[in-house]
C-alpha cells in the first residue's frame, strides 16, 4: 500500500477518536474577549500542547501580555525538505445569547451530520483537524514529508496583537516556504474551496455625551440636544443614496481589480440561498455591484453596537446622558487600516452636531489580503483538496479577516494559502455554530495529502 493511502486509511480508522477529542477541546470555553476566561485560554492552550507533544511535535507554550502562543516543531525532514507553517487559533467567540443555542454551546453534539459548539467550525475543529493530519503522519510512517511549524493563537477574534510581535521577535525560527490556513469556508457541500481573498477591518468606537446626566425628557426635551439623535445622525452620514461611503478618500486606494472580479464571476452563487442563509427579508448594498462583489470586493462601514437610553421593559420618559456605537469598516486591497482610521475619525469630526461632545476610540484592525492564485503552494493544495473530495477546486473570495496573514506573508517572505472548510450557514459568531462532520473527516485526509503534495 502506498504511504499516501495508508495516511488515510489512518484517518479513517481513527475518526471516531478524532471526534471524540475534538469534543475534549470544544468543551473548553475559550473565548478571548472576556477576562474571566483567562484560566480557561490557558487550559485550551495546554491541551492543544498535550495534543501536539503526543502526535510527536516538540512543543513549547510562550506567554504574552493575552494569551499564550502556543508553537509546535518537527524538523526531521532535513534542510533540503521544505518548511510548512500552519495556523490557526483555539480562542472563540462569546456564546451569548444563550437562550438561543438549541444545546449548549460548550457540550458539543452531533445532530444531521453537524458538529454543533461554540468554536465547532471557526477555529478548533479546523485548527484541530490539522493536529490529526501530522498525528497520522507520525504514526504510520514514524515522519513528516516535510518540515513542519505549527502555530496555535489565542487571540485571532480579538485582533492578534500579540501575535504580530511574536512573528517579527521569531522571524527565524519561523522562516518557512509556505502558510498553510484552515480558518475560512468553502462555497457549498462537496464544493472544496481555496480563499482568494480577505478583507480588512478598521474598528472604532464612537461616544457622544450631552448633558451632566439623564434628564427628565419633558422638563429638558425640545431643548437640549439628545446624545442619540446625534449618534442617529452621525451613523446615518456614513452612506448616500447609492448605498456608497461618503467618508472622504474612502475609496482612494482601493484596487477595482478587475481580473479578480471577473474570476469571481464565476463562483457559483444565488442570492435566494444567500437570503435562505441570512434570514434576511432583501439583499441590499452599494448601487452596481452584485452580492458576491459587495461581499470580496469593496469595503464596507457598519454599525455593530449600539447603545442608549432607556431599554428595559415599558417605558421611561428620559434623555439620555449619553450615546455609543460600535462601528467597524471592512477593508479591501489597498486600503490602509490606520489611514482609514483618520479618515473616519476627521468624517466623524466633521458631521458631529454642536451641543454634543464627540470621542472616537480605535480599536484593533487589520490589512485585508489577496492570494496569488497560481504557483506551486496553489497547485499542491487543489490536489490535495481534489484528493479527498474528488472534485476540482474552486477559487473564491472572503468576506472575513484574518489579520495575521498579510503579516506572515510580509515578516516570513513565504505565500499563504487559505485551505478553509466550513460551509454557508455555519453560524460562526452567532447561536448553534456547527462542523460538518465529513469537512472535518475529509479536511484532515486532506491536510494529510497537503504535505506530501508540498514535499514533492
Ligand atoms: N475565521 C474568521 C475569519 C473569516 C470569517 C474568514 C468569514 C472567512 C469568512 C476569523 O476567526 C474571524 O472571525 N476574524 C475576525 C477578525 C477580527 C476580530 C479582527 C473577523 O473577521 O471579524
Ligand atoms: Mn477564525
Ligand atoms: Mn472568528
Amino acid at each position: 500500500m502506498s504511504d499516501r493511502q495508508a495516511v488515510h486509511d489512518f484517518i479513517e480508522r481513527n475518526r471516531a477518536r478524532f471526534q471524540a477529542e475534538l469534543f475534549e477541546f470544544l468543551r473548553i470555553p475559550s473565548v478571548s474577549a472576556v477576562t474571566e476566561s483567562k484560566t480557561d485560554t490557558r487550559r485550551a492552550a495546554e491541551w492543544v500542547a498535550d495534543q501536539l507533544r503526543s502526535a510527536g511535535l516538540e512543543v513549547s507554550v510562550h506567554d504574552t501580555p493575552g494569551h499564550p502562543i502556543v508553537l509546535g516543531e518537527w524538523r526531521g525532514a532535513g534542510e533540503a525538505a521544505p518548511t510548512v507553517l500552519i495556523y490557526g487559533h483555539y480562542d472563540v467567540q462569546p456564546a451569548e445569547p444563550l437562550e438561543l443555542w438549541t444545546t449548549p454551546p460548550f457540550e458539543p453534539t452531533v445532530r444531521n451530520g453537524r458538529i454543533y459548539a461554540r468554536g465547532s467550525v471557526d477555529d478548533k475543529g479546523q485548527l484541530f483537524l490539522h493536529v490529526k493530519s501530522l498525528e497520522a503522519h507520525l504514526a504510520v510512517n514514524g515522519k513528516l514529508p516535510v518540515n513542519v511549524v505549527i502555530i496555535a493563537e489565542g487571540e485571532e477574534e480579538v485582533g492578534s496583537e500579540n501575535l504580530m510581535p511574536f512573528v517579527r521577535q521569531h522571524r527565524e525560527r519561523l522562516a518557512c516556504d509556505a502558510i498553510v490556513i484552515s480558518d475560512t469556508g468553502m462555497v457549498g457541500p462537496g464544493l472544496p474551496t481555496i480563499g482568494a481573498s480577505l478583507r480588512g477591518l478598521t474598528y472604532m468606537q464612537i461616544n457622544v455625551t450631552g448633558p451632566a446626566q439623564d434628564l427628565h425628557s419633558g422638563s429638558y426635551g425640545g431643548a437640549v440636544l439628545n446624545p442619540a439623535t446625534a449618534l442617529a445622525r452621525i451613523i446615518a452620514s456614513f452612506h448616500d443614496d447609492h448605498e456608497h461611503i461618503t467618508i472622504e478618500g474612502f475609496y482612494d486606494d482601493v484596487d477595482p481589480a478587475p481580473l479578480f472580479r471577473e474570476n469571481m464571476k464565476r463562483v457559483p452563487h444565488d442570492d435566494a440561498g444567500f437570503l435562505e442563509e441570512t434570514g434576511s427579508p432583501a439583499v441590499w448594498g452599494e448601487h452596481g455591484y452584485s452580492t458576491v462583489e459587495r461581499l470580496w470586493l469593496r469595503p464596507t462601514c457598519e454599525v455593530n453596537g449600539l447603545l442608549s437610553g432607556y431599554t428595559a421593559e415599558g417605558s421611561k420618559t428620559v434623555l439620555p446622558a449619553k450615546a455609543m456605537a460600535k462601528v467597524s469598516c471592512r477593508l479591501v486591497p489597498d486600503q490602509d487600516p490606520k489611514q482609514i482610521a483618520r479618515l473616519f475619525e476627521a468624517h466623524v469630526r466633521k458631521v458631529a452636531p454642536a451641543g454634543v461632545t464627540v470621542t472616537i476610540d480605535e480599536m484593533h484592525g487589520g490589512r485585508p489580503w489577496r492570494a496569488r492564485l497560481e504557483g506551486r503552494l496553489v497547485e499542491a493544495g487543489a490536489a490535495a483538496l481534489k484528493f479527498a473530495w474528488g472534485k476540482d477546486v474552486i477559487y473564491a473570495g472572503e468576506g472575513g479577516s484574518i489579520p495575521i496573514v498579510p503579516e506572515f506573508e510580509e515578516v516570513l517572505g513565504a505565500p499563504a494559502i487559505l485551505l478553509g472548510f466550513g460551509l454557508p450557514g455555519e453560524n460562526a459568531h452567532a447561536p448553534d455554530e456547527w462542523f460538518s462532520v465529513e469537512n472535518f473527516e475529509l479536511g484532515t485526509s486532506a491536510m494529510a495529502q497537503l504535505l506530501f503534495e508540498l514535499a514533492s
